[in-house]
C-alpha cells in the first residue's frame, strides 16, 4: 500500500489495493507472477515504474530473504522503489520502529508548522525538514504518529485552502500565527533563462519562394531549415549587398516572434528585404534552398514555420 500511495490518493488506491492483494496475497506469489499480470492490475494507477520496482522487490525478497520482508532499515532502503521516507513509513507503520518520514504531505505539514522558507524540493530546505522530522518523531507509538502526519497532510493541511480551524496542532503552527499558511511551503522557483535576439532574413524570389539555410547539426534545430540568421538587421542588409552586388530597394521590419526553449527565450526579428528585378540567384546547394511553400519537403523548425505562415497570410 505504501508503494501505491507514493503518488496516488487513498480513495483511488483502495480498489486497486483490494484486487492486487487478492491476486498476489504474498510476496512469493507476487515474485512468481508474470510482469504483464502485475502491470495489468496496476493499469490506471500511473507511474508504472512503481509496479515494476515492486515486482523486482518481491523477487529480491523471495530470493535473498526467503520471502520474508526484511526488518532492518538498511536492508529495506536498498530495495527497488523504496527510498528513505517509504522505508521509514513501512517499518514504523508495520513494526512500530522509530524512523522519521518525509513524503510530500509531511513536507507541507512541517514547512507550515515551523514556517520553513524555501522550496521543499531544494537540498537545503529538504535537509532542514528532515532534521525537524527526526526531532519530532516520538520514541513511542511511532506508527500512530507516522499515520497521523500523513493523514494531516492529506486531509486538513492540504495545499490549497488548508482547514486550519479544525487542525489539532493549530495552537503552535508558526505559519498560521504569521498568516503564512497559504504562502508556505514555497513553490519551485521558476528558472531564470536568458533571452537571445536574432535577426532572420526574409528574402523571397519571384514565385513566393524563400531563401532558407540549413542549421548546423550541433545546435537546436540541428539539420532543420531556417531563414538565414544574423546578429543584427544591418548584418543582413550588408550580407545581401555583398551577395547580390546591389542595394535592395525595400527593407521592412516585420513584427517579432518569440519562442521559449527549456534554456532560453528566443526572439526572432524578421527583416524583409526586396529587390526590384529578379536577381540571378546562384545559391542552392546542400545548405541553401529556395523553399517553396507546399512544394519543398524540408523540415522547418516550429517558429520558422509559424513565421512563414504569417508572411504568406
Ligand atoms: N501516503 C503514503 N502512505 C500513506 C499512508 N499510510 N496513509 C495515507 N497516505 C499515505
Amino acid at each position: 500500500s505504501e508503494i501505491m500511495l507514493q503518488q496516488t490518493r487513498v480513495e483511488t488506491v483502495l480498489s486497486y489495493f483490494e484486487k492486487f492483494m487478492q491476486q498476489f496475497p504474498s510476496i512469493t506469489v507476487l515474485a512468481h507472477a508474470p510482469q504483464d499480470d502485475v502491470l495489468h492490475l496496476w493499469s490506471g494507477l500511473g507511474y508504472y515504474a512503481r509496479a515494476r520496482n515492486l515486482h523486482k522487490t518481491a523477487q529480491m525478497i523471495a530470493e535473498e530473504y526467503a520471502g520474508e520482508f526484511p526488518t532492518e532499515f538498511e536492508q529495506v532502503i536498498t530495495l527497488p522503489g523504496i527510498g528513505r521516507s517509504t522505508a521509514a513509513a513501512i517499518l514504523s507503520l508495520s513494526m512500530n520502529q522509530r524512523h522519521a518520514i518525509l513524503d510530500g504531505n509531511v513536507k507541507r505539514v512541517l514547512a507550515r508548522h515551523c514556517a520553513i522558507e524555501g522550496w521543499p524540493g531544494s537540498t537545503k530546505t529538504e535537509k532542514q525538514l528532515w532534521s525537524i522530522a527526526e526531532q519530532n518523531t516520538p520514541q513511542q507509538e511511532t506508527a500512530a504518529y507516522t499515520q497521523a502526519m500523513m493523514d494531516l497532510g492529506a486531509t486538513l493541511c492540504t495545499r490549497g485552502q488548508p482547514e486550519c480551524s479544525a487542525c489539532p496542532i493549530n495552537n503552535d503552527c508558526k505559519a498560521l500565527a504569521q498568516g503564512l499558511q497559504n504562502e508556505l511551503p514555497h513553490s519551485k522557483p521558476k528558472k531564470q533563462i536568458p533571452t537571445r535576439h536574432r535577426t532572420v532574413l526574409i528574402l523571397s524570389g519571384q514565385d513566393q519562394e524563400f531563401l532558407m539555410q540549413r542549421r548546423p547539426n550541433q545546435g537546436i534545430w540541428g539539420g532543420l531549415w531556417s531563414f538565414p540568421e544574423f546578429d543584427e538587421g544591418q548584418d543582413a542588409i550588408h550580407w545581401c549587398e555583398k551577395m547580390f552586388s546591389k542595394s535592395p530597394n525595400q527593407i521592412e521590419e516585420l513584427s517579432e516572434l518569440s519562442h521559449t526553449f527549456s534554456h532560453f527565450h528566443l526572439i526572432l526579428h524578421p527583416i524583409k528585404i526586396s529587390y526590384p528585378t529578379p536577381i540571378h540567384w546562384v545559391m542552392e546547394g546542400d545548405d541553401w534552398v529556395w523553399y517553396k511553400h507546399g512544394r519543398s519537403r524540408a523540415g522547418l523548425a516550429a517558429p520558422v514555420k509559424k513565421l512563414l505562415d504569417q508572411i504568406l497570410k
